[in-house]
C-alpha cells in the first residue's frame, strides 16, 4: 500500500487527479504497464474507472474536468461504476447520486452516455439490480481503478462497520451515524436521509486493479489511523486496501494528524522524500 500525505486537500486532490488522468492516458498506449501482464487484456476494452461521491472526490472532479477542457484528457474511451446510490431516490432527485455525478462531473466531460454505469435507486427488484450491476463489471472486464472516499467510521461506499470484507453489490442499511454525517445534504436532517442504499461491496472495490481513496480533513483522522496502522477489521471496512496489491491512499496532513511518527517517515522516505 502507498500513503502519500499532501499538505493540504488540494494539493491531495490534484495528486489524485493526475494519478487518474495518467492511467487514462497510458491505456490504450504504448505506456501500458501492468496490464500487459494479464494475459486477457483486450486493447478496444474502455479504461473502466470506479467512482465516488461525497465531499472528498469534489476537487478531483475538478481538476479532471479542467484537464479536459485544456484539451490534455478525454474521457472517450473511459466507462464509468459509480460506488453506491440511496435507495428511493431517483436520478433527478436533488441528492441522489446519479445528479451529483451529473451536476459535478458527467456534464463536462465527453464520456459516452451509455458508458455511464449507476445504481439505479428506484430499482423494482433491488436484489436483481445489484447482481446486474456485479455482471456489467464483470462483463467490461472488471474495474482498472476504483476510486473512493472513506466515510469518519473507515467505511468505503456504503459498507458499513461490520459489513462482510467479501461482500459484492447489495442493499445496506445506512447507520445513524452516517445519516448524521449526510445529513448536510439533507437540510440538515438526519431523518431525510434514506435509511437504505444499494452498494458495491468491498469485495466489488477489491477486485479492482487498483484502487485509491482520498481522505482530508482532521475529522476522518481516527478512522485513517485505525485503517492504515490497525488490523484487517471489518468495523473499519477500508482497513482491507492493506490487503490489495495495488492500493493508493491520498490524504491531507490534518487527516494524517493520528498516525504515529513512525508511520509517516516510513511512507514519505517510499515516496522518495529525504527523511532525516
Ligand atoms: C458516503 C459515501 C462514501 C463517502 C463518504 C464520505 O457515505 N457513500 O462513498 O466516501 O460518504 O463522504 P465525504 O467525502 O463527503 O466525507
Amino acid at each position: 500500500m502507498r500513503l502519500i500525505v499532501q499538505r493540504d486537500y488540494e494539493c491531495a486532490a490534484r495528486w489524485a487527479a493526475e494519478y487518474i488522468a495518467n492511467r487514462i492516458r497510458t491505456f490504450h498506449g504504448s505506456g501500458r504497464t501492468f496490464q500487459e501482464r494479464d494475459k486477457n487484456f483486450d486493447p478496444d476494452r474502455p479504461f473502466v474507472l470506479g467512482l465516488p461521491t461525497g465531499s472528498s472526490p469534489l476537487g478531483i472532479y475538478r481538476y479532471l474536468v479542467r484537464f479536459h477542457r485544456e484539451g490534455t484528457l478525454s474521457f472517450s474511451r473511459v466507462a464509468t461504476f459509480n460506488m453506491d446510490e440511496y435507495v428511493g431516490l431517483g436520478g433527478n432527485h436533488p441528492h441522489s447520486y446519479r445528479r451529483f455525478m451529473w451536476d459535478n462531473f458527467f456534464e463536462f466531460i465527453d464520456i459516452p452516455r451509455q458508458n455511464i454505469h449507476l445504481l439505479d435507486g428506484l430499482a423494482s427488484d433491488p436484489e436483481a439490480e445489484c447482481a446486474a450491476y456485479e455482471a456489467a463489471i464483470a462483463s467490461l472486464g472488471g474495474i482498472d481503478l476504483f476510486v473512493g472516499g472513506m466515510g469518519e467510521d473507515g467505511h468505503i461506499a456504503f459498507n458499513e462497520p461490520g459489513s462482510s470484507l467479501s461482500s459484492r453489490t447489495r442493499i445496506k442499511t445506512l447507520t445513524p451515524e452516517t445519516r448524521l454525517a449526510n445529513a448536510r445534504f439533507f437540510d440538515g436532517n438526519p431523518e431525510k436521509v434514506p435509511p437504505t442504499a444499494l452498494t458495491v461491496g468491498v469485495g466489488t472495490v477489491m477486485d479492482a486493479r487498483e484502487v485509491l481513496i482520498i481522505v482530508s480533513g482532521y475529522r476522518k483522522a481516527r478512522a485513517l489511523q485505525a485503517c492504515v496502522e490497525g488490523g484487517i477489521n471489518h468495523m473499519w471496512t477500508l482497513s482491507c486496501i492493506q490487503t490489495h496489491p495495488r492500493g493508493i491512499i491520498v490524504c491531507d496532513e490534518a487527516a494524517a494528524d493520528e498516525l504515529k511518527v513512525r508511520t509517516l517517515r516510513y511512507f514519505r522516505r517510499v515516496e522518495g522524500e529525504e527523511i532525516p
